[in-house]
Protein backbone atom coordinates (compact mmCIF):
# COMPACT_ATOMS: atom_id res chain seq x y z
CA UNK A 1 0.00 0.00 0.00
CA UNK A 2 1.72 3.24 -0.98
CA UNK A 3 -0.16 5.50 1.96
CA UNK A 4 1.43 9.73 1.57
CA UNK A 5 4.31 9.86 4.10
CA UNK A 6 3.03 12.63 6.77
CA UNK A 7 6.35 12.42 8.53
CA UNK A 8 10.15 12.57 7.86
CA UNK A 9 11.19 9.30 9.69
CA UNK A 10 13.01 6.88 7.28
CA UNK A 11 11.17 3.75 8.00
CA UNK A 12 14.22 1.76 6.31
CA UNK A 13 15.86 3.43 9.54
CA UNK A 14 12.87 2.78 12.33
CA UNK A 15 14.83 1.52 14.99
CA UNK A 16 17.18 4.35 15.24
CA UNK A 17 14.49 6.66 16.32
CA UNK A 18 15.09 6.71 19.91
CA UNK A 19 13.74 10.08 20.49
CA UNK A 20 10.57 9.33 19.20
CA UNK A 21 8.10 8.25 21.92
CA UNK A 22 6.15 5.12 20.52
CA UNK A 23 3.87 4.19 24.00
CA UNK A 24 0.60 5.49 24.89
CA UNK A 25 2.48 6.45 28.60
CA UNK A 26 4.25 9.55 28.56
CA UNK A 27 6.43 9.93 31.67
CA UNK A 28 8.95 12.72 31.36
CA UNK A 29 10.18 13.99 34.76
CA UNK A 30 12.27 17.11 33.03
CA UNK A 31 11.28 19.75 31.01
CA UNK A 32 13.31 20.60 28.08
CA UNK A 33 14.50 24.47 29.04
CA UNK A 34 16.73 24.66 26.32
CA UNK A 35 16.78 28.12 23.74
CA UNK A 36 14.04 30.17 24.84
CA UNK A 37 11.22 27.82 26.47
CA UNK A 38 11.18 29.27 29.76
CA UNK A 39 7.52 27.20 31.26
CA UNK A 40 7.02 30.82 32.84
CA UNK A 41 3.49 30.91 31.66
CA UNK A 42 1.07 29.76 33.91
CA UNK A 43 -0.77 27.00 32.31
CA UNK A 44 1.80 26.53 29.59
CA UNK A 45 3.05 22.62 28.43
CA UNK A 46 6.27 20.95 28.38
CA UNK A 47 7.82 21.70 24.82
CA UNK A 48 8.47 17.99 24.50
CA UNK A 49 4.43 17.24 24.19
CA UNK A 50 4.11 19.50 20.45
CA UNK A 51 8.01 18.00 19.60
CA UNK A 52 6.73 14.58 19.52
CA UNK A 53 3.98 15.58 17.67
CA UNK A 54 5.41 17.69 15.27
CA UNK A 55 8.05 14.91 14.28
CA UNK A 56 5.79 12.37 14.30
CA UNK A 57 2.44 14.03 12.22
CA UNK A 58 4.74 16.52 9.79
CA UNK A 59 7.80 16.75 7.72
CA UNK A 60 10.18 20.17 7.35
CA UNK A 61 8.17 22.82 5.96
CA UNK A 62 4.85 21.44 6.70
CA UNK A 63 2.39 24.35 8.30
CA UNK A 64 0.90 23.41 11.95
CA UNK A 65 -1.80 25.43 13.58
CA UNK A 66 -2.08 26.05 17.50
CA UNK A 67 -5.38 27.68 18.33
CA UNK A 68 -4.46 28.75 22.00
CA UNK A 69 -1.02 29.36 21.68
CA UNK A 70 -0.17 30.89 24.88
CA UNK A 71 3.31 31.66 25.62
CA UNK A 72 4.66 30.09 22.31
CA UNK A 73 5.78 26.67 23.16
CA UNK A 74 4.20 24.78 19.92
CA UNK A 75 5.73 27.90 17.79
CA UNK A 76 9.30 27.51 19.31
CA UNK A 77 9.42 23.73 18.88
CA UNK A 78 8.29 24.76 15.11
CA UNK A 79 10.96 26.85 14.58
CA UNK A 80 13.48 24.46 15.94
CA UNK A 81 11.94 21.58 13.82
CA UNK A 82 12.18 23.80 10.57
CA UNK A 83 8.10 23.81 10.45
CA UNK A 84 5.86 26.94 9.43
CA UNK A 85 3.21 27.59 11.81
CA UNK A 86 0.38 29.69 12.96
CA UNK A 87 -0.63 31.08 16.81
CA UNK A 88 -3.85 32.10 17.78
CA UNK A 89 -4.45 33.08 21.35
CA UNK A 90 -7.40 35.40 22.86
CA UNK A 91 -5.62 37.75 24.91
CA UNK A 92 -3.03 40.52 23.10
CA UNK A 93 -0.15 40.66 25.98
CA UNK A 94 0.78 36.74 25.74
CA UNK A 95 0.75 36.67 22.24
CA UNK A 96 2.95 39.24 22.45
CA UNK A 97 5.09 36.87 24.44
CA UNK A 98 4.46 34.06 21.97
CA UNK A 99 6.02 36.04 19.40
CA UNK A 100 8.88 37.68 20.98
CA UNK A 101 10.27 34.03 22.08
CA UNK A 102 9.33 31.64 19.04
CA UNK A 103 10.82 34.31 16.46
CA UNK A 104 13.75 35.32 18.11
CA UNK A 105 14.34 31.00 18.30
CA UNK A 106 17.02 29.89 16.02
CA UNK A 107 15.83 28.78 12.28
CA UNK A 108 13.77 30.41 9.78
CA UNK A 109 10.66 28.94 9.22
CA UNK A 110 7.50 31.00 8.75
CA UNK A 111 5.63 31.87 11.77
CA UNK A 112 2.17 34.36 12.05
CA UNK A 113 0.39 35.30 15.07
CA UNK A 114 -3.67 36.06 15.47
CA UNK A 115 -4.81 37.91 18.11
CA UNK A 116 -8.51 36.52 17.90
CA UNK A 117 -11.28 34.53 19.55
CA UNK A 118 -10.19 30.68 17.44
CA UNK A 119 -14.26 30.23 17.37
CA UNK A 120 -14.69 32.74 15.17
CA UNK A 121 -11.42 33.37 13.60
CA UNK A 122 -11.15 33.81 9.84
CA UNK A 123 -7.68 32.02 8.61
CA UNK A 124 -8.32 32.63 4.60
CA UNK A 125 -5.99 35.67 4.04
CA UNK A 126 -3.29 34.43 6.58
CA UNK A 127 -2.91 30.89 4.46
CA UNK A 128 -3.62 32.65 1.04
CA UNK A 129 -0.53 35.14 2.14
CA UNK A 130 1.72 32.58 2.58
CA UNK A 131 0.01 30.08 -0.98
CA UNK A 132 -1.10 27.48 0.88
CA UNK A 133 -4.95 26.12 1.50
CA UNK A 134 -4.82 24.09 4.59
CA UNK A 135 -2.63 22.98 7.86
CA UNK A 136 -1.13 19.63 8.52
CA UNK A 137 -1.15 19.55 12.24
CA UNK A 138 -3.80 21.25 14.74
CA UNK A 139 -2.87 21.38 18.51
CA UNK A 140 -5.25 22.32 20.73
CA UNK A 141 -4.00 23.27 24.61
CA UNK A 142 -6.96 24.64 25.88
CA UNK A 143 -7.81 26.19 29.51
CA UNK A 144 -8.55 23.21 31.22
CA UNK A 145 -12.47 24.87 31.89
CA UNK A 146 -12.06 27.12 34.76
CA UNK A 147 -8.73 26.09 36.91
CA UNK A 148 -6.36 28.95 35.83
CA UNK A 149 -8.00 32.57 35.33
CA UNK A 150 -6.00 33.53 32.12
CA UNK A 151 -8.08 37.13 31.85
CA UNK A 152 -11.29 38.30 31.99
CA UNK A 153 -11.85 38.23 27.87
CA UNK A 154 -15.12 37.21 26.89
CA UNK A 155 -14.63 34.21 24.76
CA UNK A 156 -11.65 32.92 26.58
CA UNK A 157 -12.62 29.59 27.60
CA UNK A 158 -11.45 29.73 31.07
CA UNK A 159 -14.37 31.73 32.09
CA UNK A 160 -17.33 29.74 30.99
CA UNK A 161 -19.45 29.56 33.96
CA UNK A 162 -20.75 25.72 33.10
CA UNK A 163 -19.32 22.49 32.04
CA UNK A 164 -21.60 22.57 28.96
CA UNK A 165 -20.48 26.13 28.10
CA UNK A 166 -16.97 25.05 27.87
CA UNK A 167 -17.74 21.77 25.56
CA UNK A 168 -19.77 23.95 23.44
CA UNK A 169 -17.09 26.68 23.14
CA UNK A 170 -14.61 24.12 22.43
CA UNK A 171 -16.76 22.33 19.96
CA UNK A 172 -17.06 25.60 18.24
CA UNK A 173 -12.94 25.98 18.14
CA UNK A 174 -12.89 22.31 16.61
CA UNK A 175 -15.67 23.22 14.14
CA UNK A 176 -14.01 26.68 12.73
CA UNK A 177 -10.10 25.12 12.73
CA UNK A 178 -10.48 21.74 11.16
CA UNK A 179 -11.93 23.06 8.27
CA UNK A 180 -8.70 23.80 7.89
CA UNK A 181 -6.87 20.75 8.76
CA UNK A 182 -5.71 18.53 5.27
CA UNK A 183 -7.78 15.14 4.95
CA UNK A 184 -6.38 12.56 6.41
CA UNK A 185 -3.97 14.32 8.98
CA UNK A 186 -3.62 14.63 12.79
CA UNK A 187 -4.37 16.86 15.68
CA UNK A 188 -3.65 16.91 19.32
CA UNK A 189 -5.78 17.84 22.17
CA UNK A 190 -3.86 18.50 25.03
CA UNK A 191 -6.25 18.41 28.12
CA UNK A 192 -6.67 17.86 31.80
CA UNK A 193 -9.36 16.55 34.17
CA UNK A 194 -10.18 18.89 37.20
CA UNK A 195 -11.48 18.75 40.56
CA UNK A 196 -15.00 20.46 41.39
CA UNK A 197 -17.18 20.35 44.65
CA UNK A 198 -15.79 17.22 45.98
CA UNK A 199 -16.11 15.44 42.34
CA UNK A 200 -13.92 14.39 39.48
CA UNK A 201 -14.91 16.63 36.55
CA UNK A 202 -13.43 14.04 33.57
CA UNK A 203 -12.96 16.77 30.67
CA UNK A 204 -10.94 14.68 28.67
CA UNK A 205 -13.98 12.11 28.35
CA UNK A 206 -16.65 14.70 27.20
CA UNK A 207 -13.77 16.26 24.88
CA UNK A 208 -13.23 12.76 23.60
CA UNK A 209 -16.93 12.07 23.08
CA UNK A 210 -17.50 15.50 21.40
CA UNK A 211 -14.78 14.42 18.88
CA UNK A 212 -16.10 11.12 17.99
CA UNK A 213 -20.02 12.78 17.75
CA UNK A 214 -18.38 14.83 14.79
CA UNK A 215 -16.55 10.99 13.67
CA UNK A 216 -13.09 12.10 13.92
CA UNK A 217 -11.21 8.78 13.95
CA UNK A 218 -9.54 8.48 17.54
CA UNK A 219 -5.93 7.21 16.60
CA UNK A 220 -4.45 7.10 20.63
CA UNK A 221 -5.34 8.22 23.93
CA UNK A 222 -2.34 9.29 25.72
CA UNK A 223 -1.18 9.82 29.54
CA UNK A 224 1.06 12.03 30.51
CA UNK A 225 2.61 12.57 33.60
CA UNK A 226 2.64 16.38 35.47
CA UNK A 227 4.58 15.49 38.60
CA UNK A 228 6.05 18.70 37.74
CA UNK A 229 3.75 20.72 38.78
CA UNK A 230 5.22 23.53 40.49
CA UNK A 231 2.23 24.25 42.86
CA UNK A 232 2.12 20.52 43.60
CA UNK A 233 5.41 20.10 44.14
CA UNK A 234 5.95 22.46 47.21
CA UNK A 235 2.73 21.51 48.88
CA UNK A 236 3.35 17.41 48.67
CA UNK A 237 2.26 16.77 51.83
CA UNK A 238 -0.75 18.87 52.14
CA UNK A 239 -2.37 17.39 48.78
CA UNK A 240 -1.77 13.73 50.30
CA UNK A 241 -3.54 14.85 53.82
CA UNK A 242 -6.85 16.65 51.29
CA UNK A 243 -6.19 13.18 49.51
CA UNK A 244 -6.67 10.91 52.29
CA UNK A 245 -9.55 13.13 53.86
CA UNK A 246 -11.51 13.42 50.61
CA UNK A 247 -11.07 10.35 49.49
CA UNK A 248 -9.68 10.91 46.01
CA UNK A 249 -6.64 10.53 44.06
CA UNK A 250 -4.80 13.65 43.55
CA UNK A 251 -4.17 14.35 40.24
CA UNK A 252 -0.49 13.71 38.72
CA UNK A 253 -1.13 12.81 35.05
CA UNK A 254 -3.30 14.42 31.64
CA UNK A 255 -3.92 13.64 28.43
CA UNK A 256 -2.91 13.75 24.97
CA UNK A 257 -6.12 12.44 22.69
CA UNK A 258 -4.55 12.00 18.90
CA UNK A 259 -7.49 12.12 16.68
CA UNK A 260 -7.12 12.09 12.11
CA UNK A 261 -9.31 13.81 10.37
CA UNK A 262 -11.02 11.66 7.42
CA UNK A 263 -13.81 11.70 4.92
CA UNK A 264 -16.42 10.82 7.09
CA UNK A 265 -15.31 13.42 9.53
CA UNK A 266 -18.72 16.02 10.27
CA UNK A 267 -16.43 19.53 9.22
C1 LIG B 1 -3.47 26.32 28.55
S1 LIG B 1 -3.05 27.85 27.82
C2 LIG B 1 -1.98 27.40 26.49
C3 LIG B 1 -0.54 27.39 26.91
C4 LIG B 1 0.45 27.08 25.81
N1 LIG B 1 0.39 25.71 25.35
C5 LIG B 1 1.87 27.36 26.30
O1 LIG B 1 2.70 26.42 26.37
O2 LIG B 1 2.14 28.52 26.68
C6 LIG B 1 -4.55 28.30 27.04
C7 LIG B 1 -4.53 29.61 26.27
O3 LIG B 1 -5.75 29.69 25.53
C8 LIG B 1 -6.13 31.05 25.42
N2 LIG B 1 -7.56 31.03 25.06
C9 LIG B 1 -8.62 30.74 25.83
N3 LIG B 1 -9.77 30.77 25.12
C10 LIG B 1 -9.42 31.06 23.85
C11 LIG B 1 -10.15 31.19 22.63
N4 LIG B 1 -11.48 31.06 22.58
N5 LIG B 1 -9.46 31.48 21.49
C12 LIG B 1 -8.10 31.64 21.51
N6 LIG B 1 -7.36 31.53 22.64
C13 LIG B 1 -8.01 31.23 23.79
C14 LIG B 1 -5.76 31.65 26.76
O4 LIG B 1 -5.58 33.06 26.65
C15 LIG B 1 -4.46 30.89 27.10
O5 LIG B 1 -3.33 31.63 26.72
Amino acid sequence: MNKKKINDIDMKNWKDYDDIITDSLWIIDKRDNSGNHLGDYHGNFIPQIPNQLIKRYTKENDWILDAFVGSGTTLIECRKLNRNAIGIDIDKNILEIAKERSTTELGTSKLEFINSNSAVVNLDEILQKNNIDKVQLIIYHPPYWDIIKFNNLEGNLANCTTLDEFINGFSKVIDNTTKYLECDRYLGIVIGDIYKNGEWIPLNSYVTQLMLAKNFLLKSIVVKNISETKAKQNNKSIWKYRSLLGGFYVFSHEYILIFQKTKKTNI
